[in-house]
């Protein structure tokens, strides 16, 4: 499998070494995600000695500084990296330093030396951690400063969601990084494929033959993909107001989640294999028109409540939301595939904050038997379910349904089990994943162009029909009781499952 995006499931595949470049270093997502993700790939053995990490900001640290601040990150975000002086001091002689104005061209001639620095390899990644906003701007002067060109190793950039705001955004967007970088330098990253369960899921359909039978519209009623966390916005009131639930996480994370339930098996694991399968399925997505918008769609906003004993503010009430804002903090919607194997089968999607427990995972719900044998007990049974639990306990549930031992027939629903816990341990975060695919070159794991703009052609006639609304439905903080959800799922068997945290068990 050498060469292609599974072999670095395996972990043995140890890339080249990398001055690793992160934009954006002293902010949110490197001390949260990248150094963390760094430090669990130098643990692995995965980061070779001549690899660095350099570090790109606009204050004017010093390089001590900068090696202090990643010290007191990873203290807190990954204790074991710096607790172990031997393991940290190899990590710390890893660790350079530019810094400058992102519009300035003697940022990138700094890079340009730091980068030539080094006698051995030149190889570059180049990790914008920074708004979107900025992407044209630093790929333009990476561009004029020779930093794009790949002949003395290779160059990519790494671009992080939102990847765009809309069709023509996208578009506008992919123009411009192609202008500057091919599209085989840019990794646009979902973090949602790095997921060891999401990856789990193409093994599982294509390394076994029981399922594939099955794969279908003649076995399954409909497929569920929830992902609900019991956090509010936060700090993230500035982005999320632009965006709202339905673009920060379904056109992206559970879109692109969807797409490898419903795609066929690909011609190999090569990312262009791979992802033209996803396009195709993102090209059988039926339409949607704007006077179904309401039957398929449903979007609500979070109200003030009790939660847990404490009391959690409205969305209009966090900091830097306009008091009268119709920005959606849950969004569900009913997508169909309108192809052979997929024809009438429901694929229906939701998301939230601030609902009662941080879940996520996709559900493939059978549909009943043709006949009913036994008299069976609806509390206890149900149709038979496919789960592959995203967070918590990661790992697939296949419930099925047995007799309780006993003279009479009683039946009673079993789980045949599969948690991570019991395949190994060693799982690697999302971010770890994907930076060492990104090392690897292996792209099979990130969104290609014309995927990102496929998706926003999809979700437009939501997005514009919701645009026009001036009032949102709520639902109470900490509950999933919100309007016009179970209607999503009236002529699917089984209604929505149970999303709370230890409904696994
Ligand atoms: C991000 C979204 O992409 O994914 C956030 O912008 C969301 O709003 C996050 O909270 C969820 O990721 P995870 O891995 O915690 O489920």
């Amino acid at each position: 499998m050498a060469g292609d995006k599974f072999a670095s499931l395996i972990g043995s595949e140890r890339p080249e070494a990398t001055n690793i470049v992160i934009f954006g270093a002293g902010g949110d997502l490197t001390k949260r995600k990248l150094l963390p993700a760094l430090a669990h790939m130098h643990r692995w053995n995965l980061l070779g000695p001549h690899s660095r990490i350099i570090g790109c900001v606009r204050q004017k640290w010093s390089k001590s500084h900068w090696v202090n601040y990643v010290h007191d990150q990873l203290l807190h975000y990954f204790p074991e990296a710096v607790l172990n002086p031997a393991s940290w001091r190899r990590i710390a002689e890893k660790l350079d330093l530019v810094n400058g104005d992102l519009s300035d061209p003697a940022l990138y001639r700094q890079l340009a030396d730091a980068l030539h620095a080094d006698e051995g390899k030149k190889n570059a990644l180049f990790y914008l951690a920074i708004p979107p906003s900025w992407y044209e701007c630093v790929c333009k002067h990476l561009h004029d400063a020779g930093l794009a060109d790949e002949s003395e190793g290779f160059r990519r950039i790494v671009v992080e969601k939102p990847f765009g705001m809309d069709l023509a955004s996208a578009r506008d967007l992919n123009g411009k990084l192609q202008s500057y970088f091919d599209e085989s330098q840019i990794y646009r990253i979902d973090h949602y494929l790095g997921k060891e369960a999401v990856q789990n899921l193409m093994v599982f359909r294509f390394a076994n033959s029981v399922l594939e039978p099955l794969w279908n519209r003649n076995y399954i009623d409909h497929v569920q993909i929830s992902v609900s966390e019991s956090l509010g916005i936060g700090y993230r009131a500035g982005y999320y107001e632009t965006s709202g639930a339905f673009r920060d996480m379904i056109q992206s994370h559970l879109m692109q989640v969807m797409t490898l339930v419903a795609m066929e098996p690909p011609v190999s694991l090569n990312a262009d294999d791979v992802r033209d399968e996803k396009m195709k399925v993102l090209r059988s997505m039926r339409p949607i028109a704007a006077e179904d918008v309401e039957h398929i769609a449903v979007r609500a906003q979070y109200a003030a409540a009790q939660v847990n004993g404490e009391d959690v503010p409205s969305y209009r009430d966090e900091q830097n939301v306009a008091g009268d804002s119709c920005t959606e903090t849950f969004a569900a919607v009913k997508f169909y595939v309108d192809n052979w194997r997929w024809q009438g089968v429901p694929f229906v999607l939701r998301t939230g904050k601030r609902l009662p427990d941080r879940v996520s995972e996709i559900c493939i719900r059978f549909k009943e038997p043709p006949q009913k044998l036994f008299h069976l007990d609806e509390e206890h049974v149900r149709n038979n379910e496919l789960v592959f639990r995203l967070q918590p306990d990661e790992g697939m549930q296949l419930s099925m349904t047995a007799k309780q031992p006993g003279l009479s027939t009683h039946l009673r629903g079993v789980k045949l089990d599969a948690t991570y816990g019991m395949l190994g341990s060693g799982m690697p975060e999302a971010y770890e994943t994907l930076l060492h695919d990104v090392m690897l070159g292996e792209a099979g794991l990130f969104s290609r162009a014309d995927e990102v703009e496929e998706s926003w052609k999809i979700v437009a006639p939501v997005l514009d029909v919701w645009a026009q609304q001036t009032d949102i439905a709520t639902y109470a903080a900490g509950s999933l009781d919100i309007p016009g959800m179970d209607a999503l799922l009236d002529e699917c068997e089984g209604g929505w499952r149970d999303l709370s945290a230890d409904s696994s068990s």
